[in-house]
């Protein structure tokens, strides 16, 4: 392995070792407040949408949110990033997003989103649930054109998700319910009229 290759698994560990930690934090501040809950009120707080700004969001940026303690990635993509995807395809397990259970039905096609800019995913690997790591640097040399890196067993996803064939997970990532309140604003957890 060179020394290239570990300080990267380093970087990868601590990006992990921080989510996690990050996960543990909002436990334990979450049980007390939600355990002086009313039964009704508890229920909603657990499943209650999020609502996520996103009218500051810089294209090539994105954005980890939690909803019901799951962790999710707003990114709005680039007008190369969104070119990518299409010459993807053939090395992609499930490209046409076949596997209905990954994504709503409105989040089947080329962009899995409602709009193509915005990508909305869950951080969970479909392998044993690590968070995958952002890599936007398109390296041609390695065939990699930006995407999301798990660095648990080395699943590699692309732009939209989309799982690469020869590796432990297998299937895409998950998109969430989602839509958008106004141009500035999406709501996770809800899609009623998203379509
Ligand atoms: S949990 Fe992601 S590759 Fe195993």
């Amino acid at each position: 392995m060179s020394e290239e290759d570990v300080d990267r698994n380093r970087r990868h560990f601590l990006a992990v070792a921080t989510a996690v930690t990050g996960a543990v934090g909002v436990g334990f501040v979450a049980v007390p407040f939600l355990s002086s809950l009313k039964p009704s009120a508890r229920a909603q707080a657990l499943g209650a949408p999020v609502e996520v700004p996103i009218g500051a969001l810089e294209p090539g940026e994105m954005i980890r949110v939690l909803w019901r303690g799951r962790l999710v990635f707003v990114l709005r993509r680039t007008e190369a990033m969104l070119g990518k995807l299409p010459g993807n395809d053939d090395s992609l397990r499930d490209p046409a997003s076949a596997v209905t259970e990954q994504q709503p039905d409105y989040a089947v096609n080329e962009y899995r989103s409602v709009k193509p800019e915005f990508l909305i995913i869950e951080g969970s690997c479909t392998h044993l649930g690590c968070a995958p790591i952002e890599d936007f640097d398109v390296r041609p040399a390695e065939g990699w054109g930006g995407g999301f890196y798990c660095p648990c067993h080395g699943s590699k996803f692309d732009l939209a998700g989309r799982v690469f064939k020869g590796v432990p997970a297998p299937t895409n990532l998950r998109v969430p319910p989602y839509r958008f309140v106004n141009d500035d604003l999406i709501l996770i957890g809800q899609d009623k009229g998203a379509a």
